[in-house]
């Protein structure tokens, strides 16, 4: 299958995967389940279901089923933290995914507790699917799930985003907020993939750690220029944001050719990680090209 016939098949796989997971619309509280399906179906690139399955898929003999289950997991963490991320109290944003946010469509209380929600489902998720061979790969995979969400990861990056408004970072804050707040769930994804079935040796998940940290870097760093150099439509959320909350960014930083440069230096040190790793890696190539040259 060519790139893009296989990133199709995985979007609609994990379309179909959440589709189940996520509580009946007719269920009660119905406001509540509403705003969940709301959130997380029908938008996103579903880029940590990518990673997931592009890493599981190769390296793990894991089977589709169980990647769908870890990929679904990390997708509600990921459209939990945009909820809560798009709130009043955070960048108060109006679109997401080309939609009203959560809290506009529905209320700020809602929001909130779909976010909640969310984010205990992502959990109950793997505690009712084996997604590797072994009791105790499941927990590591609980584990890296949970380290990436929360204070030491995510959510610790969204606490210090929020406290840099209007801030001058240096260098090396900026790029430990980005590592915390983007970075870790990237990685996570990966991880997680590559501990789903009978999981990786302990040489090529260092290798792909690397690749992990250098793409999950990327990401926001690319997200920093997209929002300087692309428009609403075409992003789906309002462009033009950081500069506005006065948000330190790599573009505010470094300036817009800088921050490409950069990105282009993380791109390169993704590939060089995943090198020695052979053919089996080449939809983890294909989807770094795809984080760094995304139009949205
Ligand atoms: C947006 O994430 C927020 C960041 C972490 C940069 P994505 O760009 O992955 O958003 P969706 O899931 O495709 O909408
Ligand atoms: C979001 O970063 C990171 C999250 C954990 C959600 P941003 O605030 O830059 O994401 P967007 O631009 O709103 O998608
Ligand atoms: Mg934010
Ligand atoms: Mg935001
Ligand atoms: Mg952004």
């Amino acid at each position: 299958m060519n790139f893009p016939d296989w990133l199709t098949y995985i979007q609609q796989r994990t379309e179909t995967a959440l589709h189940a997971v996520l509580p009946a619309a007719s269920l009660a509280p119905v406001k509540l389940h509403g705003a969940m399906r709301y959130a997380v179906l029908g938008g996103g690139k579903r880029v940590r279901a990518l990673l997931v399955h592009g890493t599981g898929g190769f390296l793990t003999h894991a089977r589709p089923e169980q990647l769908d289950r870890a990929a679904c997991a990390v997708e509600l963490i990921h459209a939990y933290s945009l909820i809560h991320d798009d709130l009043p109290c955070m960048d108060d944003d109006k679109l997401r995914r080309g939609k009203p946010t959560v809290h506009v469509e529905y209320d700020e209380a809602t929001a909130l507790l779909a976010g909640d929600a969310l984010q205990t489902l992502a959990f109950q998720t793997l505690t009712e699917y084996q997604v590797c061979t072994t009791a105790a790969g499941q927990i590591e995979i609980i584990q890296l799930l949970s380290q990436a969400a929360g204070s030491h990861g995510m959510v610790g990056g969204q606490a210090i985003d929020i406290a840099s408004a209007g801030c001058e970072l240096t260098r090396e804050e900026l790029e430990s907020m980005h590592v915390r707040k983007t970075g870790a769930l990237i990685r996570a994804a990966v991880l997680i993939g590559a501990r789903a079935g009978e999981g990786v040796n302990d040489d090529r998940r260092r290798r792909l750690d690397i690749y992990a940290k250098r793409i999950g870097l990327l990401y926001q760093v690319v997200d920093d220029i997209l929002d300087m150099a692309s428009d609403t439509a075409t992003l789906g959320k309002t462009a033009g944001k950081d500069a506005s909350c006065g948000k330190p960014t790599y573009v505010s930083l470094l300036g817009l050719a800088d921050a490409r440069r950069f990105a282009n230096d993380l791109l390169v040190e993704a590939h060089d990680a995943l090198a020695p790793l052979g053919e089996r890696t080449s939809r983890l190539h294909e989807l770094a090209d795809f984080i760094a040259h995304r139009a949205s």
